[in-house]
């Protein structure tokens, strides 16, 4: 079975002879290749808008481990930046908006991007990926959801308790949600216009998702989601890609993310991917689990770890392994190539025999 088949056979919930693997943020800090590819440019920003070194940290972990899926090296806050909102990205500190929303009529600030003119530097670097795969695995799109593009978008920068985002929430619903709407349409288009440039899959990251109570998740983060994917499935180009969703902290809503119209539904490490599978029923593909931090422990313990999840997938196909959120900077590569091998090699749970 070729790689490109793995993966996407498994998003659509289809036997694969082995659990294919990818995992997010596999092109990061963690790699020394990546640091001195980084150190060429003088910013992160302007590595994401040059498609040839977009497309060289894109493959650098496709030469090291071997991964059934390639993602798009660029970063969700690429969008908000194309709408007007100036971006930096601080060293230590991580991503910065120097002018923040922070009242309805600020919105008029943002205009409507053409993914072809204003984000031309993710399309060609998507387009120069597939080139550079030339069908080895295949590759996957991505975008903020709407609600974590507008976290970032209100507080500026991270937060621990996003006290703008749900003050505004609180305060004035309902210009919240016509800033979400401004980022459905904008996203639709996006993902839409990777989707054309040749992503294979697309993926939803919905970080902030869980911080909201469940009718927020539903109205703020949800909903707009479900817009999204609504707008790409009326599309000829995206309507037969798997949609993967992920809401960091979202095990409480399985079954309404389910409902949105993803096919695979991305889970952190918090939620028994066991329940999961259970509560989700057949028809949807899981990926996940393994807490990112697992991967800094004692190779026996983390082999441990990947084979519960193994486990509690074997005999149900439609399982993508990945990790529940993004790898960290400091994580020892020999541990990335253990996962890897491990996932890879594995042959069924011990009690199975
Ligand atoms: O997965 C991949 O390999 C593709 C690349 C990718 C990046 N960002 C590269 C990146 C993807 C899929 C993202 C998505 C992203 N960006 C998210 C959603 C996923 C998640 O982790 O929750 C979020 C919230 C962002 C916003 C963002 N970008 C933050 C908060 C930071 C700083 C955090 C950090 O690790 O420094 C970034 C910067 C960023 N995006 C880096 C990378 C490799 C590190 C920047 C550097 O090299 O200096």
């Amino acid at each position: 079975m070729s790689k490109t088949d793995r993966f996407l056979r498994a998003c659509w919930g289809q036997e694969v002879d082995r659990t294919p693997v990818w995992l997010m943020r596999q092109a990061g800090r963690y790699l020394p290749e990546y640091r001195a590819t980084r150190a060429k440019v003088s910013g992160f920003l302007e590595l994401c808008q040059t498609p040839e070194l977009a497309c060289e940290v894109t493959l650098q972990p496709l030469r090291r481990f071997d991964l059934d899926a390639a993602i798009l090296f660029s970063d969700i806050l690429t969008v908000p930046h194309a709408m007007g909102m100036e971006l930096d990205f601080l060293e230590g500190e991580g991503p910065v908006f120097r002018d923040p929303l922070r009242e309805a009529s600020d919105l008029r600030r943002l205009g409507q991007p053409d993914p072809e003119q204003d984000l031309r530097y993710v399309m060609d670097a998507v387009r120069l990926i597939r080139r550079e795969l030339d069908g080895r695995v295949p590759l996957i799109g991505f975008a903020g959801s709407p609600w974590t593009l507008a976290c970032y978008m209100i507080e500026g920068r991270g937060s621990r308790d996003f006290l703008h985002a749900k003050t505004w929430m609180y305060s004035d619903p309902e210009s919240l949600e016509a800033l979400l709407e401004r980022l459905v349409l904008a996203l639709t288009d996006y993902l839409h216009a990777q989707a054309a440039a040749g992503a294979q899959a697309l993926m939803l990251f919905d970080t902030w998702g869980g911080t909201l109570t469940t009718s927020a998740y539903e109205r703020f983060s949800l909903a707009p989601l479900q817009r999204v994917i609504a707008g790409l499935r009326a599309t000829a180009e995206a309507k037969e890609l798997p949609i993967i969703l992920f809401s960091k902290g979202g095990g409480n809503w399985l079954e309404r993310m389910a409902a949105s119209g993803a096919n695979v539904i991305g889970l952190d490490w918090t939620i028994d991917i066991n329940v999961a599978r259970t509560r989700l029923g057949k028809k949807i593909a899981v990926q996940g689990n393994l807490d990112p931090i697992a991967l800094y422990g004692q190779a026996a313990l983390l082999r441990a770890e990947i084979e519960n999840i193994l486990c509690a997938n074997a005999g149900r196909p439609g399982h993508i392994f990945n990790l529940g959120h993004g790898i960290t900077p400091q994580t020892p590569i020999d541990n990335v190539e253990l996962l890897v091998e491990t996932v890879h090699a594995w042959n069924g749970c011990s009690n199975d025999s």
